[in-house]
């Protein structure tokens, strides 16, 4: 390869990459959001995702979580609701529990499956927040 190609190929790399974890240390919980969240509860939170129709159980407007409880964030509430193994959905429902999914025995992140379960789901909750209106 032509050096001053292969100095140009090396920039574009580095700033692509950059931007690309710029994106993620924005807003994490705005990434799990869209991964795990999104297909049901639309991009936005408003509902109407993408196979919400597939529920006879409507999918929750989240953008209203606040507004439902006297104003205030619901968010042990919410926390409770994603991670689904502390009772407080004990009932089922269409929703799918997502406490395997960011379980405390996941063998991930450098700091081990605790840490990263908690920052990941605490991160979505205030993702929620921040979508209030
Ligand atoms: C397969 C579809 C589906 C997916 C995926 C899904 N949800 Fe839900 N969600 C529902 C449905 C349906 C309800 C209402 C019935 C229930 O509570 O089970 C609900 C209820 C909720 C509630 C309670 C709302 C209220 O008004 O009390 C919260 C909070 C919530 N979801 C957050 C999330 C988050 C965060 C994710 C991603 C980690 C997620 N949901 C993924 C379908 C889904």
């Amino acid at each position: 390869m032509h050096r001053k190609t292969f100095y140009v190929l090396a920039a574009v790399a580095a700033i692509s990459g950059g931007a690309a974890l710029a994106e993620d240390m924005v807003d994490p919980g705005k990434a799990t959001y869209v991964q795990y969240c999104a297909a049901c509860h639309g991009e936005y939170g408003m509902g109407k995702g993408a196979i919400a129709d597939m529920f006879t159980a409507e999918v929750p407007d989240l953008t209203q979580l606040s507004a439902n409880n006297d104003g205030v964030f619901p968010m042990l509430q919410v926390i409770h609701v994603i991670d689904g193994r502390t009772g407080v959905r004990a009932h089922g429902g269409p929703m799918p529990v997502f406490g395997a999914l960011f379980s405390d025995d996941a063998d991930m992140g450098p700091y081990g499956g605790p840490v990263y379960t908690r920052g990941k789901i605490l991160s979505l909750a205030y993702y929620l927040e921040s979508l209030q209106k």
